[in-house]
C-alpha cells in the first residue's frame, strides 16, 4: 500500500478564494484517515488535488513516491453525487474504470460480477442507474471504486444523501471490504459519528481556510460494526471530543460555518 504525504499545501483559487491554508499532513500506507470539517473548508478541493483531477500549484503532494496524476491505476475514488453513466448497465459501469486499465473482458466481468454479489446487488448486474435506487446507485460506485484493486481510495461523502439505514449497510460494507485489503484511505464526510466508526485517525478542519485543528487517533478494535458502536461508551466519548473539536474549529475562525 502507499504513503500520501502532503506538505504546505495552499490553494487560493487564482487569487480569489484561500481554500486551504498550508497545510501539511502524513499518511501512513494502510490508514484509514476521516476528515471532517464544515463545509467550504476545503476537503473537496484537497481531494481534487489528490486525485490529480486539480492541478497543484502551491506545496508539495506525494503518493507512493509519486505526483498525484489524473488516471492513475493505484488511485481509486468515489465521489458524493451520482457518478454513474445512464447509458451503461451496472455491470457495464462497474466495469468501466477496468476497461480504461486494460482488464481482459472475461476477467473484468468476472469481478464485478463477484464485487456486485458483495454489495447486494448481483440480481441487478444488467439494470440500468435509472431502474436502481439511490442506494443501489451509491452501492454500485462503491463496486467500481473497489474493483479497481487500488492502493489509495479517495472518498468524497460517498454516504452523504442516504437514509440512515443505508447509510449503516454501506458503511459496514466498506469496513468489511477495507478490514480484507487494508488499502490507504482518505475518506472525507460531514459525519462525525461515520468518520469516528470507520477511521483509524480523524482530521478536524476549521473553516475556511482550511486548517488542522486536531487529528485524533481513534484506537476502537477491529473488525467494527456500525450499528454496535453506537451504543459503545468508547466510540460515545470519542465522538464528543470530536465535535468538541469542530466547533473550536468554527469559534477560531469567527464562527463562519457553512459560510462561502
Ligand atoms: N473551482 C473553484 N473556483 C473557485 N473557488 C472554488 C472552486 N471550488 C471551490 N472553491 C471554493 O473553495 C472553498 C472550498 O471548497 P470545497 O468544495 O473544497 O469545500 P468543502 O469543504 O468540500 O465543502 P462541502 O462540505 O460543502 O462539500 C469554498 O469557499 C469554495 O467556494
Ligand atoms: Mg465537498
Amino acid at each position: 500500500m502507499k504513503a500520501i504525504s502532503i506538505q504546505n499545501l495552499t490553494v487560493d483559487y487564482g487569487g480569489q478564494v484561500l481554500a486551504v491554508d498550508d497545510l501539511s499532513l502524513e499518511i501512513p500506507s494502510g490508514q484509514f484517515l476521516a476528515v471532517v470539517g464544515p463545509s467550504g473548508c476545503g476537503k473537496t478541493t484537497l481531494l481534487n488535488l489528490l486525485t490529480g483531477l486539480v492541478p497543484l500549484e502551491k506545496g508539495k503532494i506525494d503518493i507512493g513516491g509519486r505526483r498525484p496524476t489524473a488516471g492513475d491505476p493505484s488511485v481509486g475514488y468515489t465521489l458524493a453525487r451520482d457518478s454513474l453513466f445512464p447509458w451503461r448497465t451496472a455491470l457495464e459501469n462497474v466495469c468501466y474504470g477496468m476497461e480504461l486499465r486494460g482488464v481482459p473482458k472475461a476477467e473484468r466481468e468476472a469481478r464485478a460480477h463477484d464485487v456486485l454479489k458483495q454489495v447486494g446487488l448481483d440480481g441487478f448486474a444488467n439494470h440500468f442507474p435509472k431502474a436502481l435506487s439511490h442506494g443501489m446507485r451509491q452501492r454500485c460506485a462503491l463496486a467500481r471504486t473497489f474493483c479497481l484493486d487500488s492502493e489509495v481510495l479517495l472518498m468524497d461523502e460517498p454516504f452523504g444523501a442516504l437514509d440512515a439505514q443505508t447509510k449503516i449497510q454501506l458503511e459496514d460494507l466498506l469496513l468489511q471490504m477495507w478490514e480484507r485489503t487494508r488499502r490507504t484511505v482518505v475518506f472525507i464526510t460531514h459525519d462525525l459519528s461515520e468518520a469516528v466508526a470507520l477511521a483509524d485517525r480523524v482530521l478536524v478542519m476549521s473553516a475556511r481556510p482550511g486548517r488542522i485543528v486536531a487529528d485524533m487517533m481513534i484506537n476502537l478494535p477491529r473488525p467494527r460494526h456500525v450499528r454496535a458502536l453506537q451504543s459503545d461508551p468508547t466510540f460515545l466519548s470519542l465522538y464528543g471530543q470530536v465535535w468538541e473539536q469542530l466547533e473550536r474549529g468554527i469559534e477560531m475562525s469567527g464562527g463562519a460555518a457553512g459560510e462561502h
